[in-house]
């Protein structure tokens, strides 16, 4: 089944003499259950890509057909609620709040996703327990390894159960054992049926999924 559906995508930035072009004519079809890696040199669009996929940015033209629906219909709102639902993020620098706990970090989803507490400690556990790190459940990010932090992360970007996982350069600040290992995670979390989407620039990550997408200077160059 479709899940993901670029029809004609073009994301401009800036206006008139500072306008810069980060994708032309873009057109992608993702099913339900791949693992997709999405690579090209820095400056390329690959960023910008995930975040429209992401519902984070909208297009400048073009269609964007997520589960049969076309998004440029629904307001700020709906799109956020979307966007929890449908989507768990992961970026290269884990994106945790060094303030909040292991267990808060990764509540903050189910927070704003109104589930209750009771209801949020047994996910949470879950979760932990899943990602191996169920006893740092009190530490502070800044008391974790990065391969630690980056499950931590993970772990927030799955716990409300999202169909879509995705993730920029999420092995990018590892090192290329710790990387490896985090792979396997998201090896894992496809086998159990996630769709998920990675932009890499390491080709060992890379070889690893069933489908590359190369992007440069803002067009599919090769998929
Ligand atoms: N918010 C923005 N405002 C203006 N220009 C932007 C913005 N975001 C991205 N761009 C430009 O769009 C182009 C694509 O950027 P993007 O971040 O998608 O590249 P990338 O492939 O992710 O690069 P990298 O590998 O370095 O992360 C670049 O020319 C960039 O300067
Ligand atoms: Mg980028």
């Amino acid at each position: 089944m479709v899940l993901i559906n670029l029809k004609n995508i073009s994301k401009k930035f800036g206006a008139k003499d500072t306008e810069v072009t980060a994708l032309r004519d873009v057109s992608i079809e993702i099913n339900e259950g791949e693992i997709i890696a999405i690579v090209g040199t820095s400056g390329s669009g690959k960023s910008t890509l995930l975040n429209i996929i992401g519902t984070l940015d909208r297009q400048t033209t073009g269609e964007y057909i997520l589960k049969n629906k076309n998004l440029d219909e629904l307001n700020e709102h709906d799109l956020a609620k979307l966007r929890n639902k449908s989507f768990g993020f992961v970026v290269q620098n884990f994106a945790l709040i060094n303030d909040y706990t292991v267990y808060e970090n990764i509540e903050i989803p189910l927070v704003y996703g109104k589930v209750k507490s009771s209801e949020r400690r047994k996910i949470i556990n879950q979760v932990l327990t899943k990602l191996d790190i169920q006893e740092k459940i009190n530490k502070k990010p800044t008391e974790l390894s990065g391969g630690q932090c980056q499950r931590v992360a993970i772990a927030r970007a799955i716990v409300n159960d999202p169909q879509i996982i995705l993730a920029d350069e999420p092995t990018g600040a590892l090192d290329k054992k710790t990387g490896e290992q985090v792979m396997k995670i998201f090896k894992a979390l496809n086998k159990e049926g996630k769709t998920i989407i990675i932009v890499t620039h390491d080709p060992r990550i890379a070889s690893q999924c069933n489908r590359i997408i190369n992007i440069e200077d803002g067009m599919i160059k090769k998929d």
